[in-house]
């Protein structure tokens, strides 16, 4: 049985990554494991900021945003050079095994050093986009989706007060997840996502009627991968003569205590990526399907391009 295991988050932070550090640590102390943790993702790795973790290490940490254990990304890394050279760092200390806590990019590099050189690698998907392939889920894009609504419900207020338009700017660069569904539970007119083409023309005519029908605003969220906010602002604003006002909500969306769902979702997982290495499962990505925790293989969960849910696009445009 596997008895040494080394944690570590990369890529980008999100909240919930930190009731996922508690998890992983405190499953495996309970289950007689000695748990490390390594210290700014895999630069960390690499220059051997290896700490070994005890239950006290993770208190007063289930209600924090970011993560503990900091984050860094490593160039080297990416070449099997630095690869060998984390690997070697972490047997160095004894470890049989790594999770690893992030995007399916920062999971895919580990998986790659499991091939390599044969670590045990289980992934746990954490990110605000909610666009790793296998999954319903990842940790924080519940925090992140309601930090959007709140701003979306403040952004409404002032709209309505001086009718006008307003533009939300999202994080997602090729996912239109997030922007989607902050959109609809926030009541949005438009959302704009890379996953789907807009008319401009279109919008702003729609927007024009609506207005002479006597609407007071009108809101649209637009992901970041679809198109600029700002540049799209100036356009609607040349062509309804509707003032139109752009807020990017930027790193925001990273940050915050999590939400319950994310708190639990979080500790779940990280139970779980715990107990499947303790029963010698390796190169997997635990998540949710339909409610229930699964474990994807690695190579699917990274290679594969999650699809945004069409149901979501056409209930969009159903309720706008
Ligand atoms: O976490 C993903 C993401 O939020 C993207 O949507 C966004 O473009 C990017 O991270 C920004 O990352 P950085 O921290 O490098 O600015």
């Amino acid at each position: 049985m596997i008895k040494k295991i080394a944690v570590l988050t990369s890529g980008n932070d999100c909240p919930g990554m930190n009731a996922c550090l508690r998890a992983v640590v405190r499953t495996a102390i309970h289950n007689g494991m000695h748990i490390w943790g390594v210290h700014n993702g895999y630069r960390g790795l690499l220059a051997d900021e290896i700490e070994e973790l005890n239950t006290r290490s993770v208190g007063d940490m289930i209600q924090r945003g970011g993560t503990f254990l900091g984050i860094a990304r490593s160039g080297e890394f990416f070449e099997e050079e630095g690869r060998k050279q984390g690997y070697d760092n972490l047997v160095k200390h004894g470890i049989e095994g790594l999770i690893v806590i992030g995007g399916s990019g920062s999971i895919k590099g580990a998986a790659t050093m499991s091939q390599e050189f044969g670590m045990p690698v289980i992934g746990i998907p954490g990110t605000i986009e909610n666009d790793v392939w296998g999954t319903d889920y990842t940790i924080g894009s519940d925090t992140a989706a309601n930090t959007v609504v709140d701003a979306i419900n403040k952004l409404r207020d002032t709209a309505s007060a001086h009718r006008r338009i307003v533009l939300i700017e999202v994080m997602g660069k090729t996912s239109g997840w997030l922007a989607m569904t902050a959109g609809i539970a926030g009541g949005a007119e438009y959302v704009l996502v890379p996953e789907t083409k807009f008319n401009i023309d279109q919008i702003c005519e729609e927007i024009r009627q609506d207005y002479a029908a006597g609407k007071r605003y009108s809101l649209l969220v637009v992901a970041e991968g679809a198109a600029s906010a700002t540049e799209l602002g100036k356009q609607i604003q040349e062509k309804t003569e509707i003032d139109t006002r752009v807020t990017i909500l930027g790193h925001i969306q990273r940050g915050g205590s999590p939400t319950v769902q994310d708190r639990i979702n979080a500790s779940l997982l990280g139970e779980k990526a715990v107990l499947a290495m303790a029963e010698g499962k390796k190169d997997i990505v635990v998540g949710f399907d339909t409610g229930e925790v699964v474990e994807i293989p690695i190579d699917e969960a990274t290679n594969n391009k999650k699809t945004l849910d069409t149901e979501f696009i056409r209930l969009a445009k159903v309720l706008a």
